[in-house]
This record gives C-alpha cells, sequence and structure tokens, in this order.
C-alpha cells in the first residue's frame, strides 16, 4: 500500500526528525567527493523548510565502533555542505541525543535545519536499542524516512525511533518513495519484455536477486566475475579468473531453473595481469587459458547483449559487466550502458558500482532511474520486505 509522504503532513510551528542517508563518501583529507545523496534528499528538506517546519536532519556516517565520536566519522563536514548547498545556516549538534542535541533542536526557528551528529557514535543505533530510539522519538513531533540507502537495515533510527514516535505522524520522504516506485512498483508490473542485466564479483552476492527475478522477468544476462562461476558449472575452462568454487553447484541450479531465461557470456576478454597494459586475448567463454583471467565480456557478448536491451520495455541494471575501472576493460560496461541510454525502456540502475558505472561514461541523466541504495536496491530487488518503510503510515 502506498505511504503518507511528507507534503501529506502539516508541518508549520512543528519539530520534523528526519532520517536521511547521508553516508557519503570521503577522500583521505575528510572532504566528500559526492554529494548525490544529500541532492537526493534535497526536495524532502525543502518541503519541510518551506513550510515553516523546524527540520532535525539525523543519519550515519561510515562504520564508526560505536562507542563514541571518531573525528574522521563526524556529521560536521555535510552540515556545512548542506549550508552551502541550501545557501542558508545549518545548525549542528555535536551529539545525536541528550543535551547537546535538545538545545540545538530549541534554538530552532520555523524554517530552521539542524544536523545531528552521528547516530553510529551510539551503541543503540546498530542494535536497534528501544531507548535510543525513544530518546531520538522525543525531539520531535513528525517522523519522516528519506533515508533509502539504509532501508534495508533495522537501526534504532530507522524501525525503533518512529515505532517510539506512537500516533504521531510517521511518512516516507519524497526519496524512499520515488525509490520504491522504481525498485518495487515498476518491477512488480512491467511492461515487457522486461530484462535484467546482472554482473559484479560474485554469485553469492546475487543469488536471491536471481531468484526472484527468474519468476519475473524474461531475460537474465549475466556479466562481470560471476558469469566464471556459471561457466564453471558448465564445465567450462576459466583460468585464473575470479571464481567462487563453493558456489558451481548454486550456479548448476540456477541454470537448471533459469533455462533459455539466463544469458551468459558468448566470449570473454581476458588477461594476464591486473593492469590495463597486459597481454590480452578475446576468447570463447569458457576456453580461458591457464595464466590468464577474464576481466570483461567479450565483443560478441556485449553486441548481443546491447541488442536483447535495445529491445526491451522495462531493463534493470545491477553489477558492472568487468574492471569498468581499468581500459580497456571498460568496453563491455559502456557498451550495455549505452544500450541502456539509448533505450527507451524504463531503466533503473541499482546503485553500488553500476550507479558509479553509469555516472563514469557521463549517461546517469539518459536513465529513468539511478537508485541512492547499494545493499538496499539490492535487497529490493530480492524482494525483501523493509520493516522501516513498512512500520509507516499508509495513505
Ligand atoms: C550504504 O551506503 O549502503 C548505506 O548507507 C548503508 O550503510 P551500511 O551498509 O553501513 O549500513
Amino acid at each position: 500500500m502506498a505511504k503518507r509522504t511528507i507534503e501529506d503532513v502539516a508541518v508549520k510551528g512543528k519539530r520534523v526528525l528526519m532520517r536521511v542517508d547521508f553516508n557519503v563518501p570521503l577522500d583521505d583529507a575528510g572532504k566528500i567527493t559526492d554529494d548525490r545523496r544529500i541532492q537526493m534528499a534535497l526536495p524532502s528538506i525543502r518541503s519541510v523548510i518551506d513550510r515553516g517546519g523546524r527540520l532535525i536532519l539525523m543519519s550515519h556516517l561510515g562504520r564508526p565502533k560505536g562507542n563514541g565520536f571518531e573525528a574522521k566519522f563526524s556529521l560536521k563536514v555535510v552540515a556545512e555542505k548542506l549550508s552551502g548547498i541550501l545557501s542558508r545556516e545549518v545548525g549542528f549538534a555535536s551529539s545525536a541525543i541528550g543535551e547537546a542535541a535538545a538545545a540545538e533542536v530549541d534554538k530552532l526557528d520555523n524554517g530552521g535545519v539542524v544536523v545531528l551528529e552521528n547516530l553510529r557514535f551510539h551503541p543503540g543505533e546498530k542494535k536497534g536499542d528501544p531507548a535510543f530510539g525513544k530518546d531520538l522519538a522525543s525531539l520531535a513531533e513528525i517522523y519522516c524516512n528519506d533515508a533509502f540507502g539504509t532501508c534495508h537495515r533495522t537501526d534504532a533510527s530507522m524501525v525503533a525511533c518512529p515505532q517510539a514516535m506512537g500516533d504521531k505522524p510517521k511518512v516516507v520522504g519524497f526519496l524512499v518513495a520515488k525509490e520504491i516506485k522504481y525498485l518495487s512498483e515498476a518491477i512488480a508490473n512491467p511492461p515487457r519484455p522486461f530484462v535484467a542485466l546482472l554482473g559484479g564479483a560474485k554469485v553469492s552476492d546475487k543469488i536471491e536477486v536471481i531468484r526472484n527475478l527468474l519468476t519475473v522477468c524474461d531475460q537474465i544476462l549475466i556479466g562481470g566475475a560471476m558469469a566464471y562461476t556459471f561457466s564453471l558449472a558448465q564445465g567450462g575452462s576459466v583460468g585464473n579468473s575470479l571464481v567462487e568454487p563453493n558456489k558451481v553447484d548454486l550456479a548448476k541450479e540456477l541454470l537448471a531453473a533459469g533455462g533459455d531465461k539466463l544469458v551468459l557470456p558468448v566470449d570473454t576478454h581476458c588477461g594476464d595481469d591486473f593492469s590495463s597494459d597486459c597481454n590480452k586475448q578475446i576468447v570463447e567463454a569458457g576456453h580461458i587459458p591457464e595464466g590468464f583471467e577474464g576481466f570483461d565480456i567479450g565483443p560478441k557478448t556485449a553486441a548481443a547483449f546491447a541488442d536483447i536491451i535495445s529491445r526491451a520495455k522495462t531493463v534493470v541494471w545491477n553489477g558492472p559487466m568487468g574492471v569498468f575501472e581499468m581500459p580497456p576493460f571498460d568496453s563491455g560496461t559502456r557498451q550495455v550502458a549505452q544500450a541502456i541510454a539509448q533505450s527507451s525502456a524504463i531503466s533503473i540502475i541499482g546503485g553500488g558500482d553500476s550507479a558509479a558505472a553509469i555516472g563514469q561514461f557521463g549517461l546517469a541523466d539518459k536513465v529513468s532511474h539511478v537508485s541512492t541504495g547499494g545493499g538496499a536496491s539490492l535487497a529490493m530487488l530480492e524482494g525483501k520486505p523493509f520493516k522501516a518503510v513498512d512500520l509507516l503510515d499508509d495513505k
């Protein structure tokens, strides 16, 4: 059922506690290298402050130990970035709960914004501790979840906190609503043919995605290193390629279950060293010589995948076809990305490496949706329920 959204609640003069996913990448100097997750939360942020709400933003950043402050995981840098983006003052509370948080929240005027320090500095956050959730909930009159990238987690700010809000409004933000629309609803009722393109290193990461998508997709195209485990399962030679020998039986099972729906590479671009200037060969899939390892799908496979994509009406892509960071082994990933960008299908890029790849090729604005969630988008493609969303108010 559709969830009540932030625009469905009157926020003027009210304290709104919004869980966002500001888990942004930082360089060694602690500078934000990609602010997409902040940008994607702006519609919900603006909806509250433009209507005179008092906005309290909370998030995690990285994976601190959970025993208190660690400078490299402080959200202060994010508060400063947000202040620049909004061209207005943004407060910062040095703790997510207690006096420091309450004092900053008390200072908020209508339309004001404060960012709380990293939730994961508190042991209760990862443990889903109800007492920590209650402390957070006590800060506000309205709860909003716009943290799609964290929706597969049951951390206290995602579950115990909204539970502790009781009868107060608990809504989704625009980003969560949009991600659910694409990753769940579009997939539940897809225009056909519906094609999934799955890559990445490990079959084990994608087992449940493959199982779930086999029930709804017309075809699943497999690339990336996980194709070599499937190749092994078919009796092929994989040279030194990255494989999961203990997943070969599972790959056999998926091949049997998938039948014609599972489309594997017909050729492989391999090299004798993990570098751009190694010795290279293009070989038939399953014929990778000793001393060589697969780094990309071959040109025949890329053309075949691009052809299938061009005839699809819905495409979901998760995981690169090869080592897209290292030319010339970016070629397969680039060609499928171009095919997706050129097609008029509903195209959904499932976060993580495929989102990075489509960004690297400058094609992100040519697809219907690039998810902000890595693990969360995978969990959604697996068809898993999200407790953090289910417990929010229905429309
Ligand atoms: C992510 O980057 O996938 C989310 O922010 C969740 O982070 P986590 O895997 O550390 O829970």
